[in-house]
């Protein structure tokens, strides 16, 4: 008996054609796994360019119709939200959080009104956009305060509920919001507010783009490594998710990506929650200038979602989103 290796099996008979390697396919992917960020700039009738992010732009509010519409044609279910705070509206607190003029807030209203739930609406909850210091959370002597800086979010999060948001993504990484946070949904009926938290974030080097998008880049003082995680951990991943569950967490992120597979494959071996994938900012810029100088293929860009899917991702955060919908669909 010889079954089982090389003549008799021939592995590659079954990619021999497009038809067999599609029946085979193991994973899937559709523009409804995906999620995109939208940046919000002030002004009207605006779209700026990020120089570190080409092909992606800040909108004024009242373009925001343009970027949803095409993103509901494409069958994307869920937009998240990032303001760049105007310079002259930061200080040491972060009170813009709380400014229910802010972008955020007027981007919510208007979205909400229009669109009602036919399209997810997510916010982040962390205060970097609105720090002088460019910190998601209270700095003082040089530390981020934990539980001064909950009290905020906990505010944030009220505040963003209030306006329309969906989904509340706290991608701030102080111990114990998700816990306060859920409390006070409840307590204010909120019932149906989720909460997408960013249980597993690592400081990381691959932020750079986002920060320069929302304006903290040149202002953030030090790193972020007292709070966001070590990359050379895993173990303390599966910490973070047990805890975010039990404080009641709808579903958790992992961020970065790509470099990040083998996390998302451990959390999603351990728990039942769902888990999300963010392909974060210089992923994106890595992928896009690669495309543009020829380096590597377009087709790079579903490669680099698909093992999101592989690695058991449920949803995808990446910039990309609008971009690839129509091959997708
Ligand atoms: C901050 C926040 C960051 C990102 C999303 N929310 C950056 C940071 O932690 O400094 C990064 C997203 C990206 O790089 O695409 N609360």
């Amino acid at each position: 008996m010889i079954t089982g290796r090389y003549p008799t099996l021939r592995l590659r008979r079954n990619r021999k054609f497009s038809w067999t390697r599609r029946l085979l396919r193991e994973n899937d992917l559709s523009t409804n796994d995906l999620i995109l960020p939208i940046f919000l700039t002030d002004g009207k009738n605006k779209k700026t360019m990020i120089k570190s992010m080409p092909g992606v732009f800040r909108y004024s509010v009242d373009l925001i119709p343009s970027v949803i519409d095409k993103a509901l044609k494409n069958k994307i279910p869920m937009v998240a939200f990032f303001p760049n705070t105007s310079k002259k509206y930061k200080n040491i607190f972060g009170t813009e959080a709380l400014n229910e003029n802010n972008l955020i807030c007027k981007a919510l209203q208007i979205t909400k009104k229009k669109y009602k739930n036919e399209i997810g609406l997510m916010t982040d909850v962390a205060l970097d956009p609105y720090t002088s210091h460019g910190h998601d959370g209270l700095l003082k002597n040089s530390k981020i305060l934990n539980d001064e800086t909950i009290e905020i979010l906990v505010k944030q999060s009220l505040l963003q509920a209030e306006m329309g948001s969906d989904v509340l993504a706290p991608s701030d990484m102080m111990d114990g919001r998700i816990g306060k946070i859920r409390k006070a949904l409840d307590k204010e009926k909120f019932h149906d507010v989720q909460i997408l938290s960013y249980a597993v974030k690592y400081a990381s080097n691959f932020y750079g783009p986002f920060r320069d998008a929302v304006g903290s880049k040149s202002i953030l003082k030090g790193d972020k490594k007292t709070y966001q995680m070590d990359f050379s951990n895993s173990l303390e991943a599966i910490r973070e998710v047990s805890l975010d569950i039990k404080e009641g967490a709808d579903f958790i992120m992992i961020k970065p990506g790509m470099p990040y597979l083998d996390i998302i494959t451990t959390i999603r071996n351990n728990f039942k929650i769902p888990v999300f994938a963010y392909q974060v900012s210089g992923e994106y810029s890595l992928i896009k200038n690669g495309i543009q100088k020829k380096l590597i293929s377009h087709n790079a860009i579903i490669e680099s979602l698909m093992c999101f899917k592989r690695a058991g991702a449920s949803a995808i955060v990446t910039y990309f989103a609008n971009d690839i919908a129509n091959e997708l669909n």
